[in-house]
């Protein structure tokens, strides 16, 4: 079965207000029209996609680079979705789902159930059924209730046979309908309703685009990563701590704390994270209280800016340079106290360790390197 599908932008938006055609505004950065061709572009890859944009909009479209066919809408929706079909006529398309632009969220898994349905029904289109009382009102005054049960709130994408809705439009005429459905079942289709999706609405008041941008930031997470990078010196030692744990292998690190090269790098990758500097602002070597210091504080320290900046840190990925002391013998220990620090299953900590080929202060013996990053999920 080949798909057509119709976006209606035709609109000029005017109860959403604002400097241009609530479609051609943007949501987290994208279009609102963009995202929604997207949308059906990513749930039915190769079918035939067709925006209908009003004359006034063609510069806004195609600064939009999207790539679909696209017509000319009129007055009405109905006269828009009328272009849209005509426009489709030579595509050979069997069954056409009609969507408006101002409903970017709509999902694959609503989309399928509409076409789905289709291969039983003569049209379908999703709906939402009612939670509160209804009533009927005129001037500010009740005139009566209505049944709950028999009553939806419908949705788009509206699905039909290609043919069938041609011939619908072509016999209503000049009239105009608030929606696709109604033109099917005005000329006699039997309409099935699948289960529409709140998440589906339509942008439609100004203070629609904030409730759209605190649905995606809940559904689409912003990640950040930092990265840190810290050396000390070597020196002949008993004890060394690196990434939290202690080693014996004759070699310790110079520094005015415990010199955990590991965790420094790690706390630096987190302060980064968190835009909020490097670890020296927060702990100066200057500063007598950190002599000595044990270097897992200082890492704890940055995860709380994080927090406070709205952060928590979902995995962590530490290199170790050096040529002695060998890090394989202590990598589990490493990753367990890192993971712990951070908490954080193992799967989310990685250490890794590398020589330099004997080249450079790492080769020769004088110090060692780390470099973390760190991945923080915002908001
Ligand atoms: N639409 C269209 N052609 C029209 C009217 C509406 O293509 N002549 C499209 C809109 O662009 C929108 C969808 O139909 O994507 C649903 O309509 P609505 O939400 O009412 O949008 P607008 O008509 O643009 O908004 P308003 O009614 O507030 O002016
Ligand atoms: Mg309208």
């Amino acid at each position: 079965m080949k798909t057509g599908v119709i976006i209606v932008a035709a609109g000029r938006g005017e109860r959403a207000g604002g400097d241009r055609p609530k479609q051609y505004r943007e949501i987290a950065g994208e279009a609102v029209l963009a995202r929604t061709v997207r949308a059906f572009q990513q749930a039915l890859p190769g079918s035939e996609i067709c925006v209908v944009i009003n004359t006034d909009d063609q510069a806004r479209f195609d600064q939009l680079g999207l790539q679909t066919r696209i017509a000319f809408g009129g007055a009405t929706r109905t006269a828009s979705v009328r272009a849209g079909l005509d426009a489709l006529e030579t595509a050979a398309v069997d069954s056409v789902l009609i969507h408006d632009a101002a409903r970017p969220f709509v999902s694959r898994a609503l989309i399928q159930s509409v076409l789905d349905k289709l291969l039983t029904a003569e049209a379908a289109l999703p709906a939402l059924g009612m939670t509160d009382a209804l009533l009927s009102a005129r001037d500010g005054e009740m005139t009566g209730s209505l049944n709950r049960d028999e009553v939806f709130a419908a949705q788009t994408p509206q699905g039909f046979h290609y043919q069938p809705l041609m011939q619908a439009y072509s016999r209503l005429g000049c009239d105009a309908m608030h929606d696709d459905a109604s033109v099917a079942a005005s000329a006699g289709m039997t309409v099935a309703i699948v289960d529409g999706d709140p998440a589906n609405f339509k942008i439609t008041r100004p203070e629609d685009f904030q409730k759209a941008e605190t649905m995606l930031r809940a559904s689409e997470p912003i990640f950040v990563t930092g990265q840190g990078y810290d050396v000390h010196r070597l020196e002949a030692a008993e004890v060394m701590w690196l990434c939290g744990v202690e080693i014996h292998a004759g070699l310790g690190l110079v520094g005015h704390s415990d010199a955990d090269a590991g965790l420094h790098a790690l706390t630096d990758a987190v302060l980064g994270a968190a835009g909020a500097g490097d670890i020296g602002q927060h702990f100066p070597p200057s500063d007598p209280r950190w002599s000595g210091a044990s270097s897992d504080q200082f890492l704890m320290h940055a995860l709380e800016l994080l927090g406070q900046a709205g952060g928590e840190i979902v995995h962590a990925d530490i290199t170790i340079i050096c040529e002695r002391p060998k890090v394989g013998p202590h990598r589990d220990a490493m990753r367990q106290r890192i993971a712990e620090l951070l908490g954080l299953p193992l799967a989310r900590v990685n250490i890794k360790a590398t020589t330099t080929e004997k080249l450079g202060f790492t080769g020769r013996g004088e110090g060692l390197a780390a470099q973390a990053v760190a991945t923080a999920r915002m908001g």
